[in-house]
């Protein structure tokens, strides 16, 4: 049996780092460094500088992962990108990005499920693999946020953040026939509503004929559906595996409120140092969040072989889900 199993992560912040004080003096906002953290738990973000696109870190980001891994540009035979802001309408930003990495085989496309893209593109790429359509993928999240924030709304341009995160998949051949000890990715889970697309979505587009571009959000409806949905799809992930949540090794959630986060490890019963959070620093940076986090992890050395570790988001759409991974 084919596994997908994730060979390392790579991350990308681009240099400029506004602090809470900083982003209110920036942009006239009536806010303060203790709402923001209280709320929320972020204290800075990254914002891209002009001319930054999300292709350009999710590049730095994909070579980080690469470098890490061990892979080079010749056994990539697949880019799939989460991202909700992409350079342009098309080409996709995975075609650039696997340009700028010199990769001339496979395919490469972007996926959409705003802040769950990242685990949706995983998904995606794990079944390409378990299906045999490739057998090495770069699976990117790279976010500029900062260019369809409204920075005139205090309630939703004090949460995000730029950045890009990627991890490396390969195919390898597992002894046991779905056994959960295997390393790899174990499985994955998706969910949308779209009744609820108006709750956090984007005000027009490129297809539409109006709105703004800009982000808009119901923030307390946002919160209340996060944890629940959030605890629903962490659950069915163990079920799936037959886990409970003592085998869980470590959680990367979604990055996007730290009252959020400590909610999911406290209901999988894990210790503060087993859950991974970069949202202190990074903010909210969608689709990039979960691999940032993960390249983090793997800086600092966390993971270990045979490690349970759990992703998990929501995001516009609504859109969320989980999934479980060997390391
Ligand atoms: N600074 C100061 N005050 C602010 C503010 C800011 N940046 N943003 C909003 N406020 C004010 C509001 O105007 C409101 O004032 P009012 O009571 O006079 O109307 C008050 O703070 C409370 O607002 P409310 O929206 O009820 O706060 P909250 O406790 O729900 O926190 C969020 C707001 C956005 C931090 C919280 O709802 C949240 O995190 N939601 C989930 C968002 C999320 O995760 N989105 C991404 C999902 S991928």
């Amino acid at each position: 049996m084919i596994r997908s199993r994730i060979l390392s992560a790579g991350g990308y912040l681009p240099a400029d780092v506004v602090s809470n004080d900083e982003l209110a003096r920036r942009y006239g906002l009536d806010t303060s460094d203790a709402w923001i953290r209280e709320r929320s738990g972020i204290g800075q973000r990254h914002l891209a500088a002009p001319g930054e696109t999300s292709s350009a870190m999710g590049t730095a980001a994909a070579r980080q992962a690469m470098e890490r891994a061990g892979v080079a540009a010749g056994e990539i035979d697949a880019v799939i990108v989460a991202t909700a802001t992409p350079d342009s309408s098309f080409p996709a930003t995975a075609v650039r990005i696997q340009a700028s990495l010199g990769i001339t085989r496979g395919f490469a496309f972007d996926v959409l499920a705003a802040c769950t893209g990242f685990v949706y593109a995983l998904s995606v790429a794990d079944s390409m693999i378990r299906g045999g359509s490739a057998r090495c993928a770069l699976v990117i999240g790279t976010e500029t946020y900062s260019r369809i924030l409204d920075w005139t709304d205090r309630g939703s341009c004090v949460l995000f953040g730029d950045g890009a995160g990627a991890v490396v998949l390969r195919a390898e051949e597992g002894e046991a026939r779905g056994g959960a000890a295997q390393r790899g990715i174990l499985s994955t889970h998706l969910h949308a509503d779209g009744r609820h697309a108006d709750i956090l979505h984007v005000e027009g587009g490129p297809g539409s004929t109006g709105g703004t571009g800009l982000l808009r959000m119901a923030g307390r409806e946002v919160f209340k559906h996060a944890v629940t949905k959030l605890a629903a799809v962490v659950d069915e992930a163990l079920a799936a595996n037959g886990l409970g949540r003592e085998d869980i090794s470590w959680l990367v959630p979604h990055q996007a409120n730290i009252r959020i986060i400590d909610a999911m490890g406290k209901k999988l019963g894990l210790p503060p140092e087993r859950v991974v959070v970069t949202v202190d620093r990074h903010a909210n940076t969608s689709a990039a969040s979960i691999p940032l986090a993960m390249a983090e992890a793997v800086a600092a050395g966390k993971f270990k072989p045979g490690d349970l570790v759990l992703l998990e988001a929501i995001g516009g759409g609504l859109t969320w889900g989980s999934a479980l991974a060997r390391w």
